[in-house]
C-alpha cells in the first residue's frame, strides 16, 4: 500500500571530497550496494512507492544510470542541482515537482546508508501524531565533531541547528547532533527555502536554517531522538565507508546468529545484507557472501569461500574454497574445494562438482559427477551421468566468437581428458573413451573412441643408453 501523502527527497548531488576518489561519493558500495541504494531501501520499505526524487549533481549522468538500472524510473525521480550551492539549495531544486503537494515531505542524504526503515516508520509517526511542521532527526554523540549541533531553548525546545564551523565554543560542546533527516509539512515549511541566505562560514543554503525559520515563524518544530547511533552515520571518507560495511555486516551476523546459523568466526566472515541462511548451516572463516542470496538449511559453506549474487541453495549442501555466482545448487550437492561456478548454472540433488572444475551457462539434472579439472560451458547435462577428468567442453569458435552448445543425456560416460566439440549430442549411456575428440554426435548406448595406435618397444631404454655410452 502506498501513501499519497508522504514524499521523499534525497540529497545526492555532492562530490565526496573526502573520499578521494574519481567515482561519486553516493555510488561507493557497502556488501555490493551503493550507499544511495541502500537510503532508497530504506525509503522504499516505509510505503512511499512512487515518489521518491533524488537530487543528483556531482557525476550526475552516472548517478542516473546507476539509479535507472537499480530502480524503476516510475519509482525514482531524479532533480538536476548544477551547481552544488549547499543542502538547502539541494531541496529547492524540488520545488517545481513538489508544488501543490499538500502532504509531508521527508529528506535524507544519500551517504547515511545505515538508517533503517523501522527507525524511519517511527520518525514519520512521531512527526505526524505530534503535529509538527518540521521535525528533525537526531543522536547523543559522545564526538559530536563534524556534525551540526541541536540548539535547544532553557526549556529544552528546539532552536535551531548550528553547523560545526558556524558555531561557538558553547556550542560545540553540545553532543546532540543533526542526522541530516527531517519531515517537513511542505506547504508550510516551503516557503523557508526561497528565504535562505548563504550568510554563513562555509558561504553556502543550508538546509539546517529551516529550523531556525520555523521557530521564527512560531511554527511547531521538533527533534527527535534516536537511540541507535550507528543508524544516522554519515559516510565522508574510505575509513567512514569500512566502519559502515563493518556495522551492515555485524547486524547481519547477529542476526543470522540469532537464527540458528553456526558463523565459526564472525570476525572473519562477510554477509550481505540481503543474503538468508537457513538454520543449522554452518559458515567457516574467510567467507565473502554478497548480493541477494537463499540458502537452505543445514549447508556447509567455506572456509575461504565467495559467493556472489543470486545464489540458491536447497538443503545439505556443501560448499568448500569456491566461487560460485547466480547459480541454483539442489540439495545435497557438494562443491570444491576450488571449484568456479559461473553464471546461470543450475545443479540437480546429488551433484559433486570438485576441484578445478569450471561451470558457465549449464544445467545438469543431477546424481552425476563433475568430479575433477573440467570445463562445462554452455551445457545440458542429464543424470546419473559421469563427467571423468579433464574433460573440456569446447563451446567456443575464437573466430566467428560464436558459442555452442554440448549436451550429455542420462547415463553417459565420459572418459578422463576428452574433448566435445560443440556443437555436439552425447546420446542416452553412450560411452567416450579416454583421450576422445568428440567431432560428431554420439548415437545411444555406442562407444566412441579417438585414439592413435599404442605401439610398445621392448627395451628400448637399455638400447638407448648403450647408443649413448658407445658414441
Ligand atoms: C550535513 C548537515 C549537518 C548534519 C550532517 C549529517 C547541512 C548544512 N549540514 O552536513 O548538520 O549533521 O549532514 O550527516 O545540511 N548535497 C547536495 N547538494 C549540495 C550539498 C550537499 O546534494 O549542494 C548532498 C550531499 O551529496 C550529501 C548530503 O547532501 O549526500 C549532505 O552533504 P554533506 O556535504 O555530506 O553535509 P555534511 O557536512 O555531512
Ligand atoms: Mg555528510
Amino acid at each position: 500500500m502506498t501513501n499519497e501523502n508522504i514524499k521523499a527527497v534525497i540529497l545526492a548531488a555532492g562530490k565526496g571530497t573526502r573520499m578521494k576518489s574519481d567515482k561519486a561519493k553516493v555510488l561507493h558500495k557497502t556488501l555490493s550496494k551503493s550507499l544511495v541504494q541502500r537510503v532508497i531501501d530504506s525509503v522504499l520499505g516505509t510505503e512511499i512507492a512512487d515518489s521518491i526524487y533524488v537530487i543528483v549533481g556531482h557525476q550526475a549522468e552516472e548517478v542516473k544510470r546507476h539509479l535507472h538500472e537499480e530502480f524503476s524510473p516510475k519509482t525514482i525521480h531524479t532533480v538536476l542541482q548544477d551547481k552544488q550551492l549547499g543542502t538547502g539549495d539541494a531541496v529547492y531544486r524540488a520545488y517545481d515537482e513538489l508544488n501543490g503537494f499538500n502532504g509531508t515531505v521527508i529528506i535524507l542524504c544519500g551517504d547515511t546508508p545505515l538508517i533503517t526503515t523501522e527507525t524511519l516508520n517511527s520518525f514519520i509517526k512521531h512527526h505526524k501524531e505530534n503535529e509538527c511542521a518540521v521535525t528533525v532527526m537526531s543522536a547523543i554523540f559522545n564526538d559530536p565533531t563534524n556534525y551540526g549541533r541541536i540548539v535547544r531553548n532553557e526549556k529544552n525546545i528546539l532552536k535551531k541547528i548550528v553547523e560545526e564551523k558556524d558555531a561557538t565554543s558553547f556550542e560545540k560542546a553540545i553532543k546532540e547532533v543533526n542526522a541530516g533527516i527531517y519531515c517537513i509539512e511542505w506547504n508550510i515549511i516551503s516557503p523557508a527555502f526561497s528565504q535562505l541566505t548563504t550568510d554563513n562560514e562555509q558561504g553556502e543554503y543550508y538546509l539546517t536554517d529551516i529550523i531556525d525559520w520555523a521557530v521564527n515563524n512560531e511554527l511547531k518544530a521538533d527533534a527527535y531522538v534516536i537511540d541507535n547511533n550507528d543508524e544516522i552515520f554519515g559516510i565522508n571518507s574510505k575509513a567512514h565507508l569500512a566502519q559502515a560495511t563493518q556495522i551492515l555486516n555485524q547486524r547481519k551476523i547477529q542476526q543470522l546468529l540469532e537464527e540458528g546459523v553456526t558463523i565459526v568466526d564472525p570476525n572473519n566472515t562477510w554477509i550481505s545484507p540481503e543474503t538468508e541462511i537457513g538454520k543449522d548451516s554452518i559458515i567457516f572463516p574467510g567467507c565473502y557472501i554478497e548480493g541477494i542470496n537463499m540458502l537452505g538449511d543445514a549447508n556447509t559453506v567455506g572456509p575461504n569461500t565467495y559467493i556472489t549474487g543470486n545464489v540458491s541453495t536447497g538443503n545439505n549442501v556443501k560448499i568448500e574454497q569456491s566461487k560460485v555466482g547466480n547459480a541454483q545448487i539442489s540439495n545435497d550437492c557438494i562443491i570444491g574445494p576450488f571449484a568456479h561456478i559461473r553464471e546461470h548454472v543450475q545443479l540437480g540433488a546429488n551433484t559433486r562438482v570438485g576441484n578445478f572444475v569450471e561451470i558457465k551457462k549449464s544445467q545438469v539434472t543431477g546424481t552425476t559427477n563433475i568430479a575433477h579439472l573440467s570445463y562445462i560451458g554452455d551445457s545440458q547435462i542429464g543424470k546419473d551421468v559421469n563427467i571423468g577428468a579433464g574433460t573440456i567442453t569446447a563451446n567456443y569458435d575464437a573466430l566467428s566468437k560464436i558459442k555452442s552448445k554440448t549436451t550429455i543425456q542420462d547415463g553417459v560416460k565420459i572418459g578422463s581428458n576428452s574433448v566435445l566439440v560443440a556443437p555436439v549430442t552425447i546420446q542416452e549411456d553412450a560411452n567416450i573413451a579416454a583421450g576422445s575428440i568428440i567431432t560428431k554426435d554420439i548415437p545411444k548406448g555406442a562407444l566412441a573412441i579417438t585414439r592413435a595406435t599404442l605401439k610398445i618397444l621392448d627395451n628400448w631404454v637399455t638400447k638407448r643408453l648403450s647408443k649413448l655410452k658407445n658414441n
